[in-house]
């Protein structure tokens, strides 16, 4: 609870400061939760569903989901990533985070290793102990792309996955084509050498978030041990609504059992099957993306502003979070005199590993955005940045 516990803390502290100050006046870019409603094609099935009301609707299906849901995802997949896939490569989950939970059960074993990068997500550990594995973490760039030497190192007998996180929270950097041909051929060099299989569990719920017209690589396409284990939650900005899904490439080895193993998890884990209305909304968007341009919009008006204060920060690439590096040494000072003076809530470093960082997000609205500025131009213009 202590470890896990920064952002809920930082949630808690901003209710109490949003009470005492008004709500108008305090700034939180300490939430991952996306601003922007969901796209108007959802709410109009929504209400094609509501209105056309079909039997059992509302009733239990087949543990994995709707055939006709898994089928429409595997046809985007196909679609993304060239590789032939259908509804028996699919299951549905309750979003990312069940999605992740239900991938580690069924491929670990108590004490198998998986392995993280830093900064990590700040669920990961609570996932992999759920299930009796153990994080193994794995440094990353001073631009926070994963060290492949240190990737190679860290791989033993016991390594069962590579859980990664691109476009990444919190730093928004996106693995490249490159390294991901580098990290496939080191899993499989891994593989031949202890004659296991190395998962790469991909969490990738910003995949869709991602700017510049930049390209994203899937796992898919360079790894055929690759799970995807991911969620609408912020394509569609509908994370209450948890429906996501994984996936497995079809050549996997093991591939029958292993979704047998995942739709018998989605089951003992509690869930039973993921939301029967969502996933009867979610069938027919599967090409539909909330409008990524704000977001871009949001994060050049944010890293502008660092740069211009004299923060070292790098540019986001995807995803919704920017990482920039503290003023000074102790993260959590930092954080709490943006808070208590400038009523600036963010969250430290230390909750994702790396102290001396802290993270903003930039899903939030206009003026909220804004208002956060002069706050942290004041504490880099005492720190002496600029
Ligand atoms: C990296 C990452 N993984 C997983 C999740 C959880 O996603 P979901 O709400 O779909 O379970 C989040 C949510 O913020 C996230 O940032």
């Amino acid at each position: 609870m202590v470890k896990g516990s920064w952002i809920r803390r930082m949630f808690e502290e901003g209710i109490a400061m949003k009470k005492k100050y008004g709500p108008e006046n305090v700034y939180d870019l300490s939430l991952g939760n996306p601003i922007m409603e969901p796209p108007p094609e959802f709410k109009r099935e929504l209400k094609r569903l509501a209105n056309n009301p079909f039997p059992g609707m509302h009733g239990y299906m087949e543990n994995a989901g709707y055939p006709q849901t898994r089928a429409a995802v595997a046809e985007q997949l196909t679609k993304e990533t060239g590789i032939k896939m259908t509804e028996k490569d699919v299951i549905m989950a309750v979003g990312a985070a069940g999605a992740i939970n239900v991938a580690l059960k069924t491929i670990l074993d108590p004490g198998d290793e998986v392995i993280v990068f830093l900064p990590w997500f700040v669920d990961y550990f609570n996932y992999v102990e759920n299930h009796d594995g153990v994080v193994r973490v794995v440094e990353t760039d001073e631009g926070f792309m994963p060290r492949l030497d240190k990737l190679e190192k860290a791989i033993g007998a016991r390594t069962k996955a590579l859980l990664i996180d691109s476009p990444n929270n919190p730093t928004g950097v996106v693995y490249s084509a490159e390294l991901m041909t580098q990290m496939g051929d080191i899993l499989r060099k891994k593989e031949a050498e202890y004659g296991t299989e190395i998962f790469i569990v991909s969490d990738e719920p910003y995949k869709k978030i991602i700017y510049d017209g930049l390209k994203y690589p899937s796992p898919l396409n360079f790894h055929r041990h690759s799970i995807i284990a991911t969620s609408h939650s912020k394509d569609l900005s509908v994370p209450g609504e948890r429906i996501g899904y994984v996936a497995l490439h079809p050549e996997a080895k093991y591939h029958d059992e292993m979704m047998t193993g995942f739709t018998f998890c989605t089951r003992v884990l509690g869930f039973i099957n993921a939301p029967a209305f969502m996933q009867n909304v979610v069938r027919s968007l599967q090409g539909v993306t909330i409008p990524v341009s704000e977001y871009q919009r949001h994060r050049d008006f944010i890293y502008d502003n660092l740069v211009r204060f004299g923060y070292t920060v790098n540019k986001p690439q995807g995803a919704f979070y920017i990482f920039p590096k503290c003023p000074i040494e102790d993260d959590v000072a930092f954080i709490h005199e943006l808070q208590q003076e400038h009523h600036v809530l963010t969250v430290p470093g230390v909750a994702f590993g790396t102290p001396g960082y802290f993270r903003l997000v930039y899903c939030v609205d206009d003026r909220t955005l804004e208002l956060a500025m002069p706050g942290l131009e004041a504490l880099a213009r005492k720190y002496g940045l600029k």
